[in-house]
């Protein structure tokens, strides 16, 4: 192991707190969609995460400033819309005009489908949706933070290699690379060598 030394040239500089979120962008943006009083809204989200493999448990912050925030508290349901990069630029609208206001499915284009198991419409747009209900509020007074249980998923089999966008803050987007495989003994492909 290489031994740390007083000459050892600090290459870390200090950065602002206030900027963290993007060195740990935890997904691809989604579209949240939720409904309310019998009206669609959708709004990008980019902080979430896994929680459980099954039932799949999501976690995400949805802030009580946005119009979204009560429909979601209020409904208990919403779709989580995975988009790819060519709604780029629709996903930026979304986040900079509120429901509120604005009719955002008609505004910008989107195609509300019925879901499922869930009053919360899947978007026709985005290569995979993912129906959910709220399963634990027990954290949104304090941090606006959701626990929701994906109960059915919908992807398009035909999109190989989706190429989702992750924000990176300041209006930066990073899309998907290169893929590497390191087979290990406790992945699927590990275990057939
Ligand atoms: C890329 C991107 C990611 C965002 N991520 C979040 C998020 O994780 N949580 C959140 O509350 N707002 C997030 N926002 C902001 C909301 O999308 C934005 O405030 C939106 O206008 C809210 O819409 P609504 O008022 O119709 O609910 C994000 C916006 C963008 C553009």
């Amino acid at each position: 192991m290489k031994q740390f030394s007083k000459n050892t040239p600090l290459k870390k500089k200090n950065f602002p707190l206030s900027e963290v979120y993007r060195l740990l962008e935890p997904g691809p943006v989604v579209l949240l969609s939720t409904v309310r009083a019998g009206r669609p809204n959708v709004m990008p989200m980019s902080w979430h995460l896994m929680m459980e493999f099954t039932p799949p448990l999501v976690g995400c912050v949805v802030s009580n400033g946005n119009y979204s925030f009560a429909s979601l508290k209020k409904s208990r349901e919403c779709v989580i819309n995975i988009p790819t990069v060519e709604l780029a630029k629709t996903v930026v609208a979304c986040g900079n005009t509120s429901g509120e206001s604005v009719d955002k499915f008609k505004t910008f284009g989107l195609t509300a489908m019925p879901a499922k198991c869930v009053k919360a419409p899947l978007i026709a747009e985005c290569y995979a949706s993912l129906e959910c209900k709220v399963v634990d509020v027990k954290l949104v007074t304090k941090y606006n933070f959701f626990i929701l249980e994906v109960v059915q998923a919908w992807i398009d089999p035909t999109l190989k290699k989706p190429r989702t966008i992750h924000h990176q803050g300041e209006g930066e987007f990073m899309l998907p690379g290169r893929t590497i495989h390191l087979p290990s003994p406790k992945t699927s492909l590990g275990r057939k060598l």
